[in-house]
């Protein structure tokens, strides 16, 4: 009997030991998100779990929660549970070489997710949307809305200057608006570096900059209501008003900002198809948003990652300039959401359930 008792625990023992050694030790992807203080991220967050079920790898997503130093430290804990490849959105894009580095450092492959890591060769592969598209997208939208009238009251908006995409939408924006800024169909409201510039086709990079440098939100929906405030009371607003709001988060404090003033028809932009602001387009309060469909980016980033961790060769569409090397990118494509397409792009598209809203035709 003892012995039997014996047999049997020694069993056990062989058989837990064997689970310990088949289980997964070590994480093979790592995944490294800006924030989730915005509802774009937590989504991507949602989207790479929703895709990661039926893969045999494993991954963890840490959030750097806006600070490059948590990001830096999360890149380091990914390093030692033995990643193979890194997935990375940079806080800010600059600060973030330093992460990728050591990461390359150790034989991992990386991937800059939406946002590029600049003036660093340790950045691999791209996923991305077509920034330059999305500020074209929002541009025209403006430009749409005129009705042949000219000397249009326009107020820019951009994202955060450590962010490489915050230019590349202002590029996209620019390369719409400008003829129209030129030729005194808008007038800028709220930027003299922007007024300075109006003849300039194709902005350099420090001019760009300078612009931004007046009308960055930070990415920051606090810093946009603040900066509305000063620019109303500077440059009060009266009838048709056009705003360039670079996303969603900024775009809801601005229009809630600017239809305090009364007697305005506010135009205004947005991206990433937040579902605030989805029911904001459906109330006709912002007006347009981009929809960059993250189902589409997680694919095109796990598919890198599947592709190296297998062994195959990585296809590409595109290449972008990170300031040291041109990074072999995945370019997925975005798509204008207004009033009149929601529920064929939003809903039918079974990005959203119609349920998360009201008052949907
Ligand atoms: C992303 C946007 C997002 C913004 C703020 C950008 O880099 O491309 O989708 O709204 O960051 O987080």
């Amino acid at each position: 009997m003892k012995k039997l008792l014996i047999l049997i625990l020694a069993l056990a023992m062989i058989s837990s030991a064997f689970v310990g050694c088949s289980a997964k030790a070590t994480t093979d992807i790592g995944i490294v998100l800006p924030t989730k203080e915005e509802p774009r991220w937590v989504q991507d967050e949602a989207r790479f779990n929703a895709l990661l079920e039926s893969s045999d790898y494993s991954a963890e997503i840490l959030f750097s929660q806006g600070d490059p130093a948590k990001e830096k430290q999360n890149v380091e804990t990914l390093l030692s549970k033995g990643i193979k490849v890194l997935i990375i959105t940079p806080q800010d894009g600059k600060a973030a070489g330093a992460a990728v580095e050591a990461a390359k450092a150790e034989g991992v492959t990386v991937i800059s997710y939406d946002r590029l890591v600049t003036d660093t060769d340790a950045v691999d592969y791209y996923a991305t949307f077509n920034s330059v598209s999305v500020g074209e997208a929002q541009a025209q939208y403006l430009v749409d809305s005129l009705k042949g009238e000219t000397k249009q009251n326009l107020y820019l908006y951009a994202g955060a200057a450590t962010d490489n995409n915050a230019f590349l939408f202002f590029e996209g924006a620019w390369n719409v608006l400008q003829p129209k800024i030129a030729d005194g169909t808008f007038v800028v409201k709220n930027s003299s570096k922007a007024v300075e510039y109006k003849d300039v086709a194709v902005l350099d990079r420090t001019q760009m900059s300078e612009i931004i440098g007046q009308i960055t939100t930070d990415w920051k929906p606090e810093v946009a209501k603040a900066k509305a405030e000063s620019h109303i009371t500077a440059a009060p607003p009266s009838g048709k008003t056009f705003i360039l709001a670079p996303n969603d988060g900024t775009a809801r404090t601005l229009y809630d900002q600017y239809s305090k003033e009364p007697g305005l028809e506010i135009y205004i932009t947005g991206q990433d198809a937040e579902k605030p602001s989805i029911q904001y387009v459906i109330d006709g309060k912002q007006n347009m948003t981009v929809l960059k469909d993250v189902r589409d980016l997680v694919k095109g980033a796990l598919g890198i990652a599947i592709d190296v961790l297998d062994g195959n060769a990585v296809e590409t569409n595109g290449s972008y300039d990170n300031g040291k090397i041109n990074v072999p990118a995945k370019d997925i494509a975005v798509i204008t959401v207004t009033q009149d397409n929601v529920k064929e792009t939003i809903i039918d598209s079974g990005y959203y359930d119609a349920s998360e809203f009201t008052g949907l035709k």
